[in-house]
């Protein structure tokens, strides 16, 4: 009998007295109310549920003084080391200078062997300079002659010969490395800037000769990341018969990645959770 009044006591959904469960007009009305302010509840979360919300979020990039690493693996199978150089400049007019560069040039030979290395690390520093000096002796023409006549040292003379004996081996370079840049607008170029333009001229014999065709095995900016897409690798450019300048206009995006899948699995705990909360009713 003890255990009986026990197990009895246990009934969750105890039964009600005849009376209390008469069917009656306004209980109708108010379990139509009731019904349909379930369903527009369940319809009202389940719309909120599929509907797609885009959020757009703006706040100021607190990353000041952090560099962007561009990665460069270049090739210009025609063009020797020796007349190749890497100079970079940003919009707030600096100099890469003095910050870590990580620049190497490969000589290759003829066959796309590497035979030598170079490791840039003054970047902009020698073609800077040697661009005022440019356009000093433009400036004055007497000075271009005098220069002409005499300027011409031991090392130049050296150099020059190197330059032209790397250019009938057929020899190539190949710049690779990582260049640190501010986060503005800045343009970098690998090109024979870099040249007094006396000796680029008793190298090459005519600009059309400064054959420029070149291979971008990879030019990426920032971190690396797993499957990422950088448009330009692969890209080639082989001249023949002419010479020419290529320019590449970039724009970097920043872009951060943020999972939201977390979000919409609360939605749907929600809704879950949600549904028995309509019987309770
Ligand atoms: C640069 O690209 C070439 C060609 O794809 C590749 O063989 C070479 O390993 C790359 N250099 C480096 C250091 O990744
Ligand atoms: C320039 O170099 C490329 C690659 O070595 C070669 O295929 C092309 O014929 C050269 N162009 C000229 C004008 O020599």
């Amino acid at each position: 009998m003890g255990i009986k009044q026990a197990l009895k006591s246990l009934d969750a959904f105890p039964r009600a007295e005849d009376h209390l469960m008469q069917k009656t007009q306004t209980g109708a009305v108010v379990s139509i109310i009731g019904l349909s302010i379930m369903a527009i509840l369940f319809l009202h979360e389940l719309t909120y549920y599929i509907t797609t919300y885009t959020v757009h979020q703006m706040s100021v990039d607190l990353k000041r003084g952090e560099t962007l690493p561009i990665h460069i693996n270049m090739t210009f199978p025609s063009l020797p080391c020796d007349v190749v150089s890497v100079d970079a400049i940003d919009m707030s007019g600096k100099h890469e200078v003095d910050l870590d560069t990580n620049i190497w040039k490969l000589r290759l030979s003829k066959d796309g062997l590497i035979i030598g290395t170079e490791y840039i690390s003054d970047l902009v520093e020698k073609g800077h300079t040697d661009h005022k000096h440019d356009a000093d002796k433009d400036h004055d023409e007497s000075s271009v002659q005098k220069h002409h006549a005499h300027g011409f040292g031991q090392d130049a003379e050296a150099m020059v010969k190197k330059a032209k004996q790397a250019l009938a081996n057929g020899e190539g370079c190949r710049v690779y490395g990582v260049l640190d840049v501010q986060r503005v607008a800045g343009n970098f170029h690998i090109s024979v800037h870099g040249l007094n333009i006396f000796v680029a001229q008793q190298i090459f014999e005519g600009a059309t000769h400064v054959n420029v065709s070149h291979v971008i095995h990879d030019l990426s900016f920032g971190p690396k990341y797993p499957g990422i897409h950088n448009p330009l690798d692969g890209t080639e450019r082989i001249l023949r018969g002419a010479s020419g300048t290529f320019k590449y206009y970039i724009k970097v995006q920043h872009v951060t990645n943020t999972c939201i899948s977390d979000v919409s699995m609360r939605e749907l705990l929600y809704l879950i959770l949600s549904l028995p909360s309509f019987h309770i009713c």
